[in-house]
């Protein structure tokens, strides 16, 4: 038995050979392109990767340009040195690269966290359920991480120019990024909610009015 197994390749190498012309499939199979050096395996859940890189590190985005008002006065933050900007930068590579951590499949909660999903108008999904989503429609979660990469490309961009007023628009496409895919995975009941503030805008003032929130309620 073994011995077939082990003469069946070399059998078809030879016709192969025969069949004329020098051909090098029977070298020793190599994939024309390496796609990755080693297995990637994932530390945390979704919600664990959420909390602990993907949010904290927006924030060096989110907060890098404000404007707040109080009694004593009006206060701006905006990068003025090498370093404020160095901070943006680290926010733009680290959701940039760290986006595709979401394609690595990995649990969406830690053991035993069902999320808030139980209940008849449970505000979130569970970990079972998120799955299911991606499982049935794959290129739509891929399409949501590569928005929130893009978003981080942007970023990069806006450091190199060290251009203050498109970070204001790097902050709200960020926010759009994150969202879009909450409301798609996480959240989707309050996509119901978008929907019908959405038509009840147009009850009021028309097909115009209705321009989607942040791109939500599709
Ligand atoms: C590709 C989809 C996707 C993108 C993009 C995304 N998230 Fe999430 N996020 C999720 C999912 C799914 C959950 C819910 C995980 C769970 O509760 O099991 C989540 C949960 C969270 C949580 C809750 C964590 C906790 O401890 O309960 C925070 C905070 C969060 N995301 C922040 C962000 C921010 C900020 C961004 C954008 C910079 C972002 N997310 C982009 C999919 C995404």
């Amino acid at each position: 038995m073994v011995d077939v197994r082990i003469r069946k390749p070399v059998a078809i190498c030879a016709g192969l050979f025969v069949v004329g012309l020098v051909s090098f499939s029977c070298s020793s199979p190599k994939p024309a392109s390496t796609p990755l050096w080693g297995d990637l395996k994932p530390v945390v859940s979704v919600k664990e990767l959420m909390h602990d890189m993907i949010d904290p590190i927006a924030d060096y985005v989110f907060e890098s340009v404000r404007i707040v008002t109080t009694a004593q006065g009006t206060v701006e933050t905006y990068p003025r040195t090498e370093e404020d900007w160095d901070k943006i930068r680290v926010g733009g590579v680290t959701l940039a690269e760290g986006a595709y951590l979401l394609k690595i499949p990995r649990p969406f909660a830690p053991p035993g966290d069902e999320n808030n999903s139980a209940g008849p108008n449970a505000p979130e999904l569970s970990p079972a359920q998120m799955v299911a989503k991606i499982e049935k429609d794959p290129v739509l979660w891929n399409a949501k991480i590569e928005a929130l990469r893009n978003v981080g490309l942007e970023v990069l961009e806006i450091v190199k120019q060290k251009n203050v007023d498109r970070l204001w628009d790097a902050g709200e496409d960020l926010d759009i990024a994150c969202e879009t895919c909450h409301i798609e995975y996480w959240y989707p009941g309050e996509k119901g909610l978008w929907d019908k503030l959405d038509r009840r805008l147009e009850e009021l003032y028309g097909p115009r009015a209705s321009k989607k929130p942040f791109g939500m309620g599709k």
